[in-house]
C-alpha cells in the first residue's frame, strides 16, 4: 500500500494571461489531497466503488501513461481531500501529482528520489488532455514543488529556474520556463484566507471565454500584458517581502480579471468584504464560481468578513511542502 499527498495551489497573480505565455504566480498551500494505492483482487476500484473512467479522466490519463501501459494490474484508489471541490484549487493537478507519485513509489522508486519535473510533466499532460489542450503547467508544477512557483514563457530574472516545460498538442507546440521563489522569513507575518463561493468554478469554459474575448477583440490582449506586468512586480515584492505592495497587485490583477470577464457578483461581494482587514485581494483560479484569496495579517477578521457574504473560508500559509509519500 502506498500513501502520497499533494498540496492544493492558490493562484497570488496572472491567471488566464499564463495560458497566453505571461507569467503566472502560485502558492502551495497547507489543504492537501491524499491518494492511497493497492493492488486489488477485485478488479479496479476507486473509493470502494468499480473505477469510472468517464467520471475520472485524469486519473484514467495517469494510470494509462504510468502503469497499465507498463503492464501494471488493478489497483484500488483512495481519494482524500482537504480541499474545497472544483473550486480553482487546483485539486485535479494534486490528484494528479499524488497518483504520479503514488504510482512510481509502488513500482519501487525510493520515497527521496521522486523525479519532481517527470511528475510535473505527466500530470499536466493529463490536464492538458481534460482541458482540451490549453491548461498552462501552473496547477501541476506547484503542487509537485511545493513552495511558490512562477511559470512564464521566458526565464524570469526574480525567480529560480527549475526546468522547461514543453507540451505538443494537436501540432501546436507550447512551452513554458518553470521557476521557484524564495520567500524571506517576514513572509510568515501574513497568511492567506481562502474563500470559497460555493459554486464550482468551470475552469474549460472560463479559459473558452477569454479566448472568445480575445478572437473578437484581438486588442483586448494589451490587458493580458498588463496582467503579466503587475505579475512580475507582484513577484519581486514577494520576494522582497513587501507585503503591502503585494497586496495592490493583487487588487490590480482583480480589476483586470473583472475586465476579462471572469469575476462574478459573488466572487466581487467576497473580494470587497476582505479589503477593509486585507493587504490585498482578488479571485484565484479560473474564476466564474470558485474562490478568492486575500492577504492578511489578521486572518480571524478576514475570514469573518468573507463569512458574513456567504463564503467558506479556510487559512493557509503562504506556500507548503510539494508532492510526497507519507507511508515509509
Ligand atoms: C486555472 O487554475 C488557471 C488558468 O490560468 C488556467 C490555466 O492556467 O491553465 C485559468
Amino acid at each position: 500500500m502506498v500513501l502520497a499527498s499533494a498540496p492544493g495551489k492558490c493562484i497570488l497573480f496572472g491567471e488566464h494571461a499564463v495560458v497566453y505565455g505571461q507569467p503566472a504566480v502560485a502558492v502551495a498551500i497547507d489543504a492537501r489531497i491524499q491518494i492511497t494505492l493497492e493492488e486489488s483482487k477485485s478488479g479496479w476500484r476507486i473509493d470502494d466503488m468499480k473505477f469510472d473512467k468517464n467520471r475520472h479522466p485524469h486519473l484514467d490519463a495517469m494510470l494509462k501513461r504510468m502503469w497499465i501501459g507498463d503492464g501494471g494490474g488493478p489497483l484500488s484508489v483512495h481519494i482524500d481531500s482537504d480541499l474545497f471541490g472544483a473550486a480553482g484549487l487546483g485539486s485535479s493537478a494534486a490528484i494528479c501529482s499524488g497518483v504520479a507519485a503514488a504510482l512510481l513509489h509502488l513500482g519501487g522508486t525510493p520515497a527521496d528520489e521522486l523525479p519532481l519535473p517527470g511528475i510535473a510533466t505527466t500530470a499536466h499532460l493529463a490536464e492538458a488532455e481534460a482541458q482540451g489542450g490549453r491548461a498552462s503547467p501552473i496547477d501541476t508544477s506547484t503542487s509537485t514543488l511545493g513552495g511558490v512557483v512562477m511559470v512564464s514563457d521566458k526565464k524570469e530574472p526574480q525567480a529560480h529556474w527549475q526546468y522547461t516545460r514543453d507540451l505538443r498538442i494537436d501540432g501546436i507546440r507550447r512551452t513554458w520556463e518553470v521557476h521557484s521563489v524564495d520567500l524571506p522569513e517576514s513572509i510568515s507575518e501574513a497568511s492567506l484566507v481562502i474563500g470559497f463561493s460555493g459554486r464550482p468554478g468551470p475552469t474549460s469554459q472560463m479559459v473558452a471565454k477569454v479566448a472568445a474575448l480575445l478572437s473578437n477583440q484581438p486588442e483586448r490582449m494589451e490587458d493580458i500584458e498588463r496582467i503579466g506586468n503587475v505579475t512580475r512586480a507582484g513577484a519581486t515584492a514577494l520576494s522582497l517581502g513587501n507585503l503591502q505592495a503585494v497586496g495592490i497587485a493583487m487588487n490590480e490583477c482583480h480589476r483586470l480579471l473583472q475586465g476579462l470577464g471572469v469575476s462574478d457578483d459573488d466572487l466581487d461581494r467576497m473580494v470587497e468584504a476582505a479589503l477593509p482587514s486585507s493587504l490585498g485581494a482578488k479571485l484565484t483560479g479560473a474564476g466564474g464560481g470558485g474562490c478568492m484569496i486575500a492577504l492578511t495579517t489578521e486572518p480571524r477578521r478576514t475570514a469573518q468578513a468573507i463569512e458574513l457574504v456567504g463564503g467558506r473560508t479556510m487559512v493557509s500559509r503562504l506556500g507548503a511542502p510539494g508532492v510526497r509519500i507519507e507511508n515509509e
